[in-house]
C-alpha cells in the first residue's frame, strides 16, 4: 500500500478551476481502497503572504468546506490542517541544517520573487524546506503535484538523501506524480482560470454573484440572429466541461442555428451550475455557517496525522542524539 500525500494551498474560496482540476479528481482517488492518502491545508505556507488572522481562518474553513462538500472521504483518508501538527516545524528546523544555502537561493519560486529582496521574508526563502518537512514527516511515497512544484519535490529528495547519507537510512525519498491530465479550465476571459487573473467562477458564491461572474464571460459581438461557432466561444468551452453529451450537442446546435444569443448561453450555463452543484453548494454553506463542524473534522484528521508525525520525528531525533 502506497502512502500518498499532498498539500492544498489555502489562498481563498476554491473556484470552478480548483474544483474540476484538483478537488473532484482527488475525491475520486480518495475512494480507492488501494492507497492511504493524507491531504492537508497548508496554512503555515500561506503565512509567507497573508498576515490577517481572520482571513487565514476564513481561507482554511473555505478550503476545508469545499473538500468536504465534494465528499472527500475523511474516514478512509487523513484530512488535516498543517499547523495542527507542530512536529512539522520542529522537523523543518532539523532539515534546515541539512539544506545547502545555494539550493534555496536557486529555487524558481524564490528567484521569481527576489527582484525586490526587501519585500522577501525568510519564510518565502525556506518555503521548500517546510514543504520537505510536510512530506518526510509522514513517510510519504507518492506526492501528486502540479508541474510548478516539481523542483520542490526534487529538493525534498535531495534533503532527505543528504540526511540519510550523513545520519544513516532514516527518511523515505518520495516520488512525485505529475497529474498528466491537468485540465486547463478557461476563466471568464478565456485565459486559464486563476484567482490572480481575476477571471474565476465561484461555484459557492450566492446566486446573484455567480450570475454576475458568468455574465462577464467574454464573447465576440455577433448578434442574436447570427449563426455562431461553439468551439471558439468561452461560454461553450466552460459549459462543455460540465454538461452531459446530450446537453452539449443541443447547445452546439443552438449556436449554429442562430436565434440563440450569448445571453441565452450564459443563462443556460448558470442554470447548469446551480443544478449540477446544488448539493455541494448547500453542504458548503451549511459548513461555513457551522465552522465547529469543520473544526471537528480537522481535529479528527489531526489526531490520526499526529500519530505518524510523532513517531517519524522520534526516529529522526534519535539519529541526531537529541
Ligand atoms: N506548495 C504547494 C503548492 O503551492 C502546496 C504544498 C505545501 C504541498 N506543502 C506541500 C504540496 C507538500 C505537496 C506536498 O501547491
Amino acid at each position: 500500500m502506497a502512502r500518498i500525500l499532498t498539500g492544498i494551498q489555502s489562498s481563498g474560496v476554491p473556484h470552478l478551476g480548483n474544483i474540476l482540476g484538483a478537488i473532484m479528481p482527488a475525491v475520486e482517488m480518495s475512494k480507492s481502497t488501494k492507497n492511504e492518502s493524507l491531504f492537508f491545508i497548508a496554512d503555515l505556507h500561506s503565512l509567507t503572504t497573508i498576515k490577517n488572522p481572520e482571513l487565514i481562518k476564513k481561507n482554511t474553513y473555505a478550503t476545508a468546506a469545499a473538500w468536504l462538500a465534494f465528499g472527500f472521504d475523511t474516514e478512509k483518508n487523513i484530512f488535516y490542517r498543517q499547523s495542527d501538527i507542530s512536529e512539522v516545524t520542529e522537523l523543518m528546523w532539523i532539515l534546515n541544517c541539512f539544506t545547502p544555502y545555494p539550493m534555496l537561493a536557486n529555487a524558481h519560486s524564490f528567484k521569481d520573487k527576489s527582484q525586490n529582496l526587501s519585500d522577501v521574508n525568510s519564510g518565502l526563502f525556506t518555503y521548500p524546506v517546510l514543504m520537505a518537512a510536510d512530506i518526510l514527516l509522514y513517510d510519504a511515497n507518492i506526492v501528486p503535484v502540479g508541474k510548478d512544484q516539481l523542483q520542490h519535490l526534487e529538493m525534498t529528495r535531495d534533503i532527505a538523501g543528504s540526511f540519510n547519507h550523513l545520519m544513516g537510512e532514516t527518511l523515505i525519498l518520495p516520488e512525485s506524480k505529475i497529474s498528466e491530465n491537468v485540465m486547463i479550465i478557461p476563466g471568464t476571459d478565456g485565459k486559464k482560470m486563476s484567482k490572480s487573473y481575476d477571471n474565476t467562477i465561484n461555484v459557492f458564491a450566492e446566486e446573484k454573484k455567480l450570475k454576475k461572474q458568468i455574465m462577464q464571460i467574454i464573447t465576440d459581438s455577433l448578434g442574436l440572429e447570427d449563426s455562431k461557432n461553439p468551439e471558439t466561444c468561452n461560454v461553450f468551452k466552460i459549459y462543455k466541461l460540465l454538461a452531459s453529451d446530450k446537453e452539449i450537442e443541443l447547445m452546439a446546435q443552438n449556436y449554429r442555428n442562430g436565434g440563440f444569443g450569448y445571453g441565452h448561453a450564459k443563462n443556460a450555463l448558470l442554470e447548469l451550475i446551480l443544478k449540477k452543484f446544488s448539493k455541494e453548494r448547500q453542504a458548503y454553506s451549511e459548513l461555513m455557517n457551522n465552522p465547529e463542524k469543520i473544526e471537528k473534522k480537522l481535529k479528527e484528521g489531526s489526531e490520526k496525522a499526529k500519530k505518524i508525525a510523532s513517531s517519524v520525528l522520534q526516529r529522526v531525533k534519535k539519529k541526531l542524539g537529541i
